[in-house]
């Protein structure tokens, strides 16, 4: 059975149709990819699954439950957790703060299991060292891996990643890569929106590909990422 099931779901902004009924199933600790040029409706689609966007059409069922009309709240409070494109940590709040906000406040855990996870995500998400620092004053690396391991300090079933390793170094990327592919061996199903396509294809089992809010393929992704079609729209390379 399948942890996330996105069932025939639209949604527009006037003109813009950012999901044009898209189906999608996600499942127990699965590992998927999606691609699409800017604007393809990727994010969105995380918007529609977290809560922050309602469906015009179209169903978002998660574990078996309709959550369709659910608050981001309570689907947090259900396990599934997501990072933002451009990292949305509390500035002023140190690391440890930041995770002990989305631990208590996200998955309802006590002060003291609280600070017993968080420490166990900070050492995931190699932060340790940086527990006390202030997050506005984070670089890059560690603003990502902040994002990430707020997300994680939620205790998600369903992890939604939003391009975390844009703007990365090579070695930078490697590292995040490392990180999430533990998060992934711990059994926590991984929904992963990137552009830096050699990090992805070392996770993910499966691959979609999202064009005008409509999903164009899935499949393996050494196929989808061969398919004539997505090579035109996605890499701008023309059939030979
Ligand atoms: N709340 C909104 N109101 C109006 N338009 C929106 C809204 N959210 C998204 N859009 C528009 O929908 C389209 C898809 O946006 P979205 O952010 O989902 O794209 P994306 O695939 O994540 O792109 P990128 O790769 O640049 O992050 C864009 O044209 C965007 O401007
Ligand atoms: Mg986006």
């Amino acid at each position: 059975m399948a942890l996330l099931q996105v069932e025939d779901v639209s949604k527009r902004f006037g003109a813009i149709v950012v999901a044009d009924h898209v189906n999608l199933s996600v499942g127990a600790g699965e590992a998927l990819g999606i691609i699409g040029p800017n604007g393809a409706g990727k994010t969105s689609l995380f918007n529609l699954i977290a809560g922050r966007y309602t469906p015009d059409e179209g169903k978002i069922v998660f574990q078996d439950r309709d959550v369709t009309a659910a608050s981001m709240r309570t689907r947090c409070h259900s396990g599934i957790a997501r990072t933002f494109q451009i990292p949305q940590p509390f500035a002023r709040m140190t690391v440890f703060e930041n995770l002990m906000v989305a631990a208590t406040a996200g998955a309802r855990k006590s002060i003291a299991s609280a600070r017993r996870d968080c420490a166990e995500v900070l050492e995931r998400t190699h932060l340790s060292a940086k527990a006390n620092a202030q997050a506005g004053g984070l670089p890059l690396l560690d603003r990502k891996r902040l994002e990430l391991a707020r997300a994680l300090a939620t205790a998600p079933k369903l992890l939604l990643l939003d391009e975390v390793a844009g703007g990365l170094t090579e070695p930078e990327c490697m590292a995040l890569v490392e990180t999430i592919q533990s998060v992934r061996e711990s059994g926590v199903a991984i929904v992963w929106i990137e552009h830096v396509v050699n990090a992805l294809m070392r996770v993910i089992d499966r691959l979609v590909v999202l064009h005008f809010g409509k999903l164009l393929t899935e499949g393996k992704p050494e196929a989808v990422m061969a398919d004539a079609q997505v090579r035109q729209i996605y890499m701008g390379i023309e059939p030979t």
